[in-house]
């Protein structure tokens, strides 16, 4: 079967399905594109740029391409703020997360960009209490374990279980309703895991919109990648799969009232 299908009839020859093909995969021929070259990422540029849909894809299907009329622009202020207002929370109200909302977070997620297109991340959801709390307890005991070894995240580790064996409170998940595990394949490391990053990133920027708040869970994710055995047993994930991020994901107890604020930009030109 042809790669892609070009319509005669409606195509202009404007040559921009080759310009944006990032692969030369594209080229223009006297009769319009054709697929000359070796690798089609299936990114879906050729078929979303033409202006008068004669091109179609087979690995970037036009039948999927939703139309886009006019592209949303937020103002640059109220970009900025809402960039800005990003906040990790770690408080949560008990109600659960109904799973439906959890797909809706989850089906932006998977539009965030990748390396060459390569995407292979898969998430791995657990919103059952017990296990959520199985979790915590097993990441505290592998930073009991790092901290007699002498990691240098001890001090900061020391804290965190100082608080939750006194206390009981969920200084790991944060007593998050739900956690997202991000799983990639493990021969697909470490790509998978920067792929995962930039997913979990558009989940958190989107949660608020659903009214969802997020926090990610690196300590989770450093006990998983450490290949602690009793987490790894709790999450029961495929062997060829490897857990490359978290988020935690819940309804807010709280608003912050502040914008963030970082270091100073540090740009240099040359
Ligand atoms: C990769 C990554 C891992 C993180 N891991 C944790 C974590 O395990 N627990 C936690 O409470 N916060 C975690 N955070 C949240 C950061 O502490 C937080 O982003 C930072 O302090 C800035 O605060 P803000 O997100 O509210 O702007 C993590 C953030 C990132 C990006």
């Amino acid at each position: 079967m042809d790669s892609i299908k070009v319509n005669q009839e409606k195509c202009i020859l404007c040559g921009l399905c080759a310009d944006a093909c990032p692969t030369e995969f594209i080229t223009m021929g006297n009769l319009g594109p054709q697929a000359t070259g070796v690798s089609c990422i299936a990114c879906g540029h050729c078929v979303a740029v033409c202006p008068v849909e004669a091109l179609d894809n087979v690995k970037a299907p036009l039948g999927q391409q939703l139309p886009l009329e006019k592209v949303p622009v937020l103002d640059a202020e109220t970009a900025a703020r809402f960039l800005r207002a990003r906040r990790s929370i770690r408080r949560y109200k008990e109600d659960a997360v109904p799973r439906e909302k959890i797909l809706q977070l989850l089906d932006i997620a998977r539009f965030a960009p990748t390396g060459s297109n390569t995407q292979g991340v898969a998430y791995h959801v657990i919103d059952n209490a017990d296990t959520l709390r199985k979790i915590t307890s097993a990441v505290i005991d592998w930073m009991e374990e790092q901290v007699e070894k002498g990691s240098p995240w001890a001090p900061y580790f020391a804290a965190s279980i100082n608080k939750y064996r006194k206390t009981g409170q969920d200084v790991i998940l944060r007593g998050a309703p739900c956690l997202i595990v991000a799983i990639s394949a493990k021969k697909f490391l470490p790509r998978g895991r920067d792929n995962t990053h930039f997913s979990l990133a558009y989940a958190e920027l989107y949660a608020p919109a659903i009214l969802l708040g997020t926090c990610w869970a690196g300590f989770f994710e450093a006990c998983a990648a450490s290949n602690y055995q009793p987490l790894i047993n709790l999450l029961s994930l495929p062997e060829e799969m490897a857990v490359t991020g978290g988020l935690m994901v819940g309804y807010p107890q709280f608003n912050y009232k502040r914008l963030v604020d970082r270091n100073p930009l540090q740009v240099t030109w040359q």
